[in-house]
């Protein structure tokens, strides 16, 4: 929520991040608003449909933290492989488990990529280096733009049974939202491991609870959750599955991503300022 809903009335602008929540109610208030500011990717603390309602344009800055959000994913897809979080939790607690955290090679497995935009291609390109073979889906990238960084376009059937790991880097939309469910989870192989540092609710995480306790999904690093802080019995039960690193919406949370979208966000509106008093002149 915006806190002093009484005063967005006196402003033209308004920039936030992503705690803020830019509701009806706000763009109700704020009567002179023109142009909403998110200095990150996702929009979703914005209200779109009362932005339009209301002719308030709303910016973000879509590149600006890719390198950050795909550098946490293949961070992520390493802990998975070689059981580092649990690893680390125990020697902390005093247990000495080497057989118990044996881990598996990342080089020859396959990497499914589902989104192939800035985020995605950089995965790809990234965890090649490791010797993964990266197989992907895109309805906006054609079979040849995604061999240009050495991603084998598939159809989504045919990606299901072939990935080790799959990683999800799409916005979340009705396309989307449950993109990874029980029917595509039973189509996958057994063991596969899934990280969504997207959005929530791109894995149905009651589908992926049941794919993990029956070792139908081999485990799952999670920055994004259905409800942020998680609060559901079953995204809790979820977090703490043994099988599972979670961290807390983390993908943007680098000092270099935090300064470069407020820089992206500032140079827009200035941008936008500069053509507006072209077209008044
Ligand atoms: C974004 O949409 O920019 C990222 O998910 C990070 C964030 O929400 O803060």
């Amino acid at each position: 929520m915006v806190r002093k809903k009484a005063e967005s009335g006196n402003y033209d602008g308004l920039i936030v991040r992503s705690d803020t929540k830019v509701t009806a109610e706000v763009f109700a208030a704020a009567t002179s608003l023109r142009v909403v500011g998110r200095a990150g990717t996702g929009v979703d603390n914005i209200d779109i449909d009362a932005a339009t309602r209301k002719g308030v344009i709303v910016l973000n800055t879509p590149g600006g933290n890719s390198v950050s959000a795909c550098e946490l994913t293949c961070a992520l897809i390493s802990t998975l492989a070689r059981n580092v979080a649990q690893a680390c939790q125990s020697l902390k607690e005093g247990r000495w488990d080497r057989k118990l955290y044996t881990g598996s090679e990342l080089s020859g497995k396959t990497l499914a990529v589902l989104g192939l935009g800035r985020i995605g291609r950089e995965v790809a390109t990234r965890m090649q280096s490791y010797g993964m073979k990266t197989i992907g889906f895109d309805p906006m990238v054609s079979a040849e733009g995604a061999k240009q960084f050495n991603v084998e376009k598939m159809e989504l059937d045919e990606i299901w049974p072939l990935a080790d790991y799959i990683t999800v880097h799409t916005p979340l939309i009705p396309q989307t939202r449950n993109l990874i469910n029980e029917t595509t989870l039973n189509k996958c192989k057994r063991g596969v491991k899934v990280i969504n540092v997207a959005r929530g609710g791109i894995v149905d995480e009651a589908a992926l609870l049941d794919a993990i306790k029956d070792g139908r999904c081999g485990g799952a690093a999670l920055d994004v959750f259905v409800e942020e802080p998680p609060k559901s019995a079953v995204t809790l039960e979820l977090i703490r599955h043994p099988a599972v690193v979670a961290t807390p919406h983390l993908g943007a949370s680098t000092n270099e991503a935090q300064q470069r979208v407020a820089v992206e966000i500032a140079e827009e509106f200035v941008a936008l300022a500069a053509n507006c008093s072209a077209e008044a002149r």
